[in-house]
């Protein structure tokens, strides 16, 4: 297929990656892995250009990616929107999440959330925190800003239950899509039983606008073209693309917080403006998602390789946010680094992620609370030492903590 060498992508699947992308980078080019049956891009440059270009780089389809068309309402999400139709509704988005927006978000819902989470451990040395804080506020934040009994744990179980069958589906999909068919119907019953949830709270802001993003759902102008069964699945996409994302991120900030030497303390007596670098730098070393894959639409000379079309090319955004070329000392935590937002974990371009403000709020909240409420934080390896696990999705687990009560 091709005359570089192959390198082993799917090796480090599961294991620590870093490594493995320096060697991606360190090459002149873009290589081809026999193993995955991907293109490499793992520079800013390469990376951050696959990403850009979507007219020779397009994203794959909803058809394209599920195992039977009458699954893709289990993966659709407004990136599958074409032309000024996509861009209408991006701006959608940027409007829902403006800087206003987002001050009465952080006042009224995250740092609340954030708090309440918070007690409900705070008294007890010790959390295990992905279950006991990152998923449950990055789920309850969601709900509460669409309008949702964010406090209801019951209901809240039910929808996460709900959530997690589409989501191995999904998780299943991109790299072994012959494993995934097992999946595939639970996940499929899973939206139809999230949207049987949801029917009462849609309901009710039909009849009664409010402030919430649910009843902007409903009754802003720009979507009055939707259909509902199309709306129901622009209220699952918070979820599907919000929540699983900063869970994941919040953890590995804090994992990123507590193995590098007198970042605590100098949080701990930091202002917003040095944790806001902090959660910067975590997104940039540490970040969720760590490549998206791209279709090659035509065949195209691409930082020194000949791309054939047809074939798949993986744009590594962890490899990246960490070239030497572009950021000094990379792989080093460094709270003064200037334009420190200019990463890649949100992706570039008209496809960046449109939830970033509010993703970006609930690290900042978060990290503020865990180091100011929790006394001498540390990490509890007696339950196991946290690893980088995943493969496109990569988090830190087991992620336990200590502090001083
Ligand atoms: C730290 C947390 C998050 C990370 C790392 C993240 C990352 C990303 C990335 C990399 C993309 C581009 C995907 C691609 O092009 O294939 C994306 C898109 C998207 N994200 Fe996020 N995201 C986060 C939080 C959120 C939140 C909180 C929301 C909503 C409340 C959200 C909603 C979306 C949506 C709807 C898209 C599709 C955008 C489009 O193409 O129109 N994300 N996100």
């Amino acid at each position: 297929m091709t005359a570089n060498k192959p390198v082993d992508f799917i090796d480090v699947d599961g294991k620590c990656p870093f490594g493995y992308y320096e060697e991606a980078r360190a090459r002149d080019t873009v290589e081809f892995e026999d193993r995955t049956g991907f293109w490499i891009a793992a520079s800013y440059g390469a990376a951050s250009k696959v990403l850009t270009d979507e007219e020779t780089f397009p994203r794959f389809l909803p058809e394209e990616i599920v195992t039977d068309p009458k699954y893709v309402r289990t993966v659709a999400t407004p990136s599958f929107l074409q032309g000024d139709e996509r861009l209408e509704h991006h701006k959608w988005w940027l409007r829902l999440f403006s800087p206003k927006e987002l001050r009465r978000y952080r006042e009224e819902i995250v740092s609340v959330v954030v708090a309440s989470t918070l007690d409900e451990f705070a008294d007890q040395g010790k959390v295990n925190l992905i279950h006991q804080f990152t998923e449950p506020v990055a789920d309850r934040v969601i709900a509460a800003v669409l309008g949702l009994p964010w406090q209801d744990d019951a209901w809240m179980a039910e929808l996460r239950r709900n959530f997690d069958l589409a989501e191995r589906y999904k998780a299943s999909i991109y790299l072994k899509p012959e494993e995934s068919e097992q999946f595939a119907e639970d996940a499929l019953a899973g939206t139809y039983r999230i949207d049987d949830l949801l029917r009462p709270f849609m309901e009710q802001r039909k009849a009664t606008p409010d402030n919430t993003v649910m009843s902007r759902v409903l009754h802003d102008e720009s979507l009055q073209s939707w259909s509902e069964d199309e709306l129901y699945g622009l209220v699952r996409t918070f979820f599907t693309g919000g929540s699983g994302t900063t869970s994941v991120q919040i953890g590995n900030a804090v994992h990123l917080l507590l193995t590098t030497e007198g970042l605590v303390d100098q949080l701990v007596d930091g202002d917003d403006e040095l944790i806001s670098r902090f959660v910067e730098e975590a997104l940039r070393l540490v970040p969720t998602n760590h490549y998206r894959n791209r279709k090659i639409a035509e065949d195209v000379e691409f930082e020194g390789a000949s791309l054939p079309k047809g074939q798949v090319i993986g744009a590594l955004i962890a490899a990246g946010n960490r070239d030497e070329a572009r950021y000094e000392n990379a792989a080093q935590v460094d709270l003064t680094r200037p334009n420190p937002r200019q990463h890649l974990t949100f992706s570039v371009g008209i496809g960046a992620c449109v939830g970033s403000g509010l993703a970006r709020v609930i690290l900042q909240e978060s990290i503020k609370a865990l180091t100011s409420r929790l006394k001498d934080i540390r990490l509890d390896t007696s339950a196991g030492e946290p690893e980088l696990v995943g493969s496109m999705f990569r988090p830190y687990t087991p992620l336990h903590l200590l502090f001083d009560v």
